[in-house]
This record gives C-alpha cells, sequence and structure tokens, in this order.
C-alpha cells in the first residue's frame, strides 16, 4: 500500500492470464483502474468474464471503474473485445483514451468518457487544473479526424506495426527462443517476454545496452510478488529493420553471457 496524495491509499493487486484477479481486491477499495485492451505492462488482454465479474463487483460497492484504453487502436489477434464502458450497464465506468499512441505523445490530448456521475466533479476538477486545454491542437486534430486523415493514417500504421511485430516475434520464438518466452498480446505497440533462467534481467539490460541496444526490465513494476525475470520490447518508434539488426546482435550476445 502506498499512501498518495489527499489520504487516497493505493493497493496494487495480481493480474493472471485473464488480467486482473478480481477476487483480490481490496474489500473497501472505492475506484479501480484498469487496461484491459492490453495489460500495461504484461499485454494480454481481460478475458470477457473477467470484465462482467469486475463490473457486478464495482456495482455491489458502488465503485468507480476508470478503464484506460491506451493502446486499443491497433489489434492484431483476434475480434475485439467489448470495452468494460459498453458492457457498463449501472453508469460506473470511466473511459479513457489518448492521442499519445496513434499520433504522438507530445500533442497533449486524451479524453475521458466519464459516467453522468462524474462530469460535474471532473469539468470542475478541469476548470481548477488548467481551465481547458490548447483549443488550437484541439482544433486541428478535429479536422484531421472529420476528413478522414486519422482513419487513413491508422490504416497506415495498422501496416507498419504489424509487420513490425511479425518481424519481433519472428526473432523471439526463432533464434532467440532458447532465451525468452514471449507473452503474445493481441494489441498494442509493446511486447513482454519472460526470461529462461539463467539469465537474470540486470545481465541481459546491460549487456543489450553497452550495445545500443534500449531494453527495460519489468522488476520495478512488481511490488510484493518476486519478480519474474522479463524484459519489454516496444516497437513504436522503431523501424523494421533496426528491430532485425537488433536482435540478430542480442543473439550474438546472449550465449556469452555469464550464466
Ligand atoms: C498505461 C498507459 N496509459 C496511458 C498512456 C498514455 O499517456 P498520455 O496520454 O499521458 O501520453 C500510456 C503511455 O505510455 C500508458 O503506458
Amino acid at each position: 500500500m502506498l499512501h498518495g496524495n489527499r489520504h487516497a491509499r493505493v493497493a496494487r493487486v495480481p493480474v493472471d492470464r485473464e488480467g486482473l484477479i478480481v477476487g483480490k481486491l481490496p474489500d473497501n477499495a472505492r475506484l479501480v483502474y484498469v487496461t484491459p485492451s492490453h495489460q500495461f505492462p504484461l499485454g494480454m488482454p481481460m478475458s470477457l468474464e473477467r470484465r462482467v465479474e469486475l463490473l457486478e463487483w464495482a456495482q455491489k460497492r458502488g465503485a468507480v471503474i476508470i478503464e484506460d484504453d491506451y493502446d486499443c487502436e491497433y489489434r492484431f489477434e483476434g475480434r475485439p473485445m467489448e470495452p468494460l464502458k459498453s458492457l457498463d450497464r449501472a453508469g460506473l465506468v470511466a473511459y479513457v483514451g489518448t492521442f499519445s499512441k496513434t499520433i504522438f505523445p507530445e500533442l497533449r490530448v486524451g479524453y475521458v468518457v466519464p459516467p453522468a456521475s462524474l462530469f460535474r466533479p471532473l469539468f470542475k476538477a478541469r476548470q481548477i487544473a488548467d481551465w481547458h486545454g490548447c483549443t488550437l491542437t484541439q482544433t486541428a486534430l478535429a479536422s484531421f479526424m472529420l476528413n478522414g486523415d486519422f482513419a487513413k493514417h491508422l490504416r497506415r500504421m495498422h501496416k507498419t506495426y504489424a509487420a513490425r511485430r511479425a518481424t519481433l516475434l519472428s526473432h523471439l520464438q526463432g533464434p532467440l527462443a532458447p532465451w525468452f518466452e514471449p507473452i503474445v498480446p493481441t494489441a498494442g505497440i509493446h511486447l513482454a517476454a519472460r526470461l529462461r533462467a539463467p539469465l537474470t534481467e540486470q545481465a541481459v539490460v546491460t549487456a543489450a545496452r553497452d550495445a545500443s541496444i534500449g531494453l527495460y526490465g519489468l522488476s520495478p513494476f512488481y511490488q510484493r510478488a518476486k519478480p519474474q525475470a522479463s524484459l519489454i520490447f516496444g516497437y513504436g518508434n522503431i523501424a523494421g529493420q533496426h528491430i532485425d539488426a537488433a536482435l540478430q546482435k542480442l543473439a550474438d550476445i546472449l550465449p556469452r553471457l555469464p550464466s
């Protein structure tokens, strides 16, 4: 448990292959934050059963759910699952989205579709914080969407990311398979992979960095449970041929690491 601002206490809740384990939520939680399309950082989607279970849990307790759908626009496998917001009949879900992944993070434009009960308080909070966002940027973004260019951009980038993802997986499930077990996500522009023993996260991150390959370990994301050595591979901002070159280099480095 952490003590945050305004006496809010933050509790981390374990996840499994189906996403958040609803039975492990603290009974008195008032607000639940989830990323159902692409669990951050592991990447698996939340199953439909868990979505329904979470909504029922929240309805019984009058808790609010923040559904951060930050990475949902790029889906590569399976049929899209109903967002919590669409399944919500009781007005418990605040749906949050961003243009950071689809356009670029410097735009600093996101949005929230709140339940009716939260509309006024959120409106007030925004007024108190900074009154409003940049209207010039929002107007440009609106015309980008209205004239169809945003949809075209999403289609083009979907192809690009699908190709990068395929390249990454062909290495992780091919020459790098003795060292990595990827957690194949259905959506999003990064993926996580478990490291097979005896390699340690730190040894791989350091050796990769020495070879100018930027990889990040997942141990900082664990609170209480013993971290399982894992790495995160982002492919939002790297060309396919660089993924190829970097992972070939990694395949040369890994066998030489001390175990
Ligand atoms: C879990 C999660 N939510 C949302 C975002 C987007 O944040 P922002 O819209 O502030 O750029 C990110 C960015 O990486 C993220 O990792």
